[in-house]
C-alpha cells in the first residue's frame, strides 16, 4: 500500500486524513507530524493514524510526503530536510498556497517529483475543490494517486500550473466571497425583522441547495443563466431583485474581486 506522511498536523492536514480514512485509506499507511507532538497525537487518538517520531522519520518512511505546514515556514522545513530527501527520494507534496512547483523545486534536492495542490478550506466539512498539477517528474500514476487522496474531501481535478492563480481566486479565495454574500443576505432579513441565527441558516441552505441544482443540471446542460431565468417569472419577485441587484453592481463586483485576488496571488507568488 502507498504510505502517506504529513509534516503539520494542523487544519488542513488534519481535514485530510479524517476523510482519507473515511474514504477507506487504511490508517496504518498515514503518519503525521507536527511541531507540537499533541497536534499528532490528537489525530492518531482520533483515527489510529501513526506519529512520527520526526520531520525526518516521515520523509524517511512515506512514499508521498505531504508539506502541510504554512508557507512562510515551508523554506526552513523543507531546507532542514534536504539530505533526507535526496537520500530517500519520495513524492512531494505541496498544499502550501501560492508556492510554485518551481519554487518548491528549489528547496528539495534536484530530479523528485513535486505535486502542488491547491485546496480549498470547505475540506474540512468533505466538500473542497482543489486543483492538481504534478512536475515533469511526477508520474500519471502519482498525480492520480494525489487526485485520489484530495477527492476523500471533496472534488479534486488536474489543471495546469499556469491557471493556480485562477483557482486560487476562485476556489481559494471563492468561500469567503461567498460568505460574505450569506452575510449580506442574512443582514438584508435581519433588516427586515429575522432573527440573525435563523437569518443566516435560511441563506446559508438556500446557497448550498442553490450550489447543488447548479451541479446537478450541469450535467444536462444547464447553466446558472438557465436556472436564473427559470426562477424569474415575468414581473415577478425575483427579476425585480435581480435587476436592484443589477443595478447595484452585483456582478461587477464579483468580477473585479476574482480579478484582485488573481492579481494578489501573482504579486505574491512573483515576491
Ligand atoms: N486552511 C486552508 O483553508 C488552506 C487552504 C489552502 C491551502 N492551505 C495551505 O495548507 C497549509 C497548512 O495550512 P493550515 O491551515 O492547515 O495551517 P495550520 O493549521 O497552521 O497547520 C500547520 C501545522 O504545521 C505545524 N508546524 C509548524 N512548523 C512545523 C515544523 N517545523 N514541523 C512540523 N510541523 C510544523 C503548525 O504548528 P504550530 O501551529 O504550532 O506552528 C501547525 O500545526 C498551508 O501551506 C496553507 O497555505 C490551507
Amino acid at each position: 500500500m502507498t504510505s502517506f506522511g504529513f509534516i503539520g498536523a494542523g487544519n488542513m492536514a488534519g481535514a485530510i486524513v479524517r476523510g482519507a480514512v473515511a474514504a477507506g485509506s487504511s490508517p496504518t499507511d498515514i503518519v503525521v507530524t507536527d511541531v507540537d507532538p499533541a497536534a499528532g497525537e490528537r489525530l492518531a487518538a482520533e483515527l489510529g493514524v501513526r506519529v512520527a517520531a520526526s520531520n525526518q522519520d516521515v520523509v524517511e518512511t512515506c512514499d508521498f510526503v505531504v508539506l502541510a505546514v504554512k508557507p512562510q515556514v515551508l523554506p526552513a522545513v523543507v531546507g532542514e530536510l534536504r539530505e533526507v530527501f535526496a537520500d530517500n527520494r519520495p513524492v512531494v507534496v505541496s498544499i502550501a498556497a501560492g508556492q510554485t512547483i518551481a519554487r518548491i523545486e528549489e528547496l528539495l534536492p534536484p530530479g523528485l517529483a513535486v505535486i502542488r495542490v491547491m485546496p480549498n478550506v470547505n475540506a474540512m466539512i468533505g466538500q473542497g475543490m482543489a486543483a492538481v498539477c504534478g512536475n515533469a517528474r511526477a508520474t500519471e500514476d502519482q498525480v492520480a494517486r494525489v487526485v485520489e487522496l484530495f477527492s476523500a474531501v471533496g472534488q479534486a481535478i488536474e489543471l495546469p500550473e499556469k491557471h493556480f492563480s485562477l483557482f486560487t481566486a476562485l476556489a481559494g479565495s471563492g468561500p469567503a466571497f461567498t460568505f460574505s454574500f450569506i452575510e449580506a443576505l442574512a443582514s438584508a432579513a435581519v433588516n427586515h425583522g429575522l432573527p440573525k441565527p435563523l437569518a443566516v441558516r435560511v441563506a446559508a441552505q438556500t446557497v448550498l441547495g442553490s450550489a447543488g441544482l447548479v451541479l446537478d443540471r450541469a450535467e444536462s446542460g444547464g447553466t446558472p443563466a438557465t436556472l436564473r431565468d427559470m426562477v424569474s417569472s415575468p414581473g415577478g419577485t425575483t427579476i425585480a431583485g435581480l435587476l436592484a441587484a443589477d443595478d447595484a453592481g452585483l456582478s461587477p463586483a464579483v468580477v473585479r474581486a476574482v480579478d484582485a485576488a488573481v492579481a494578489r496571488d501573482r504579486d505574491l507568488g512573483a515576491m
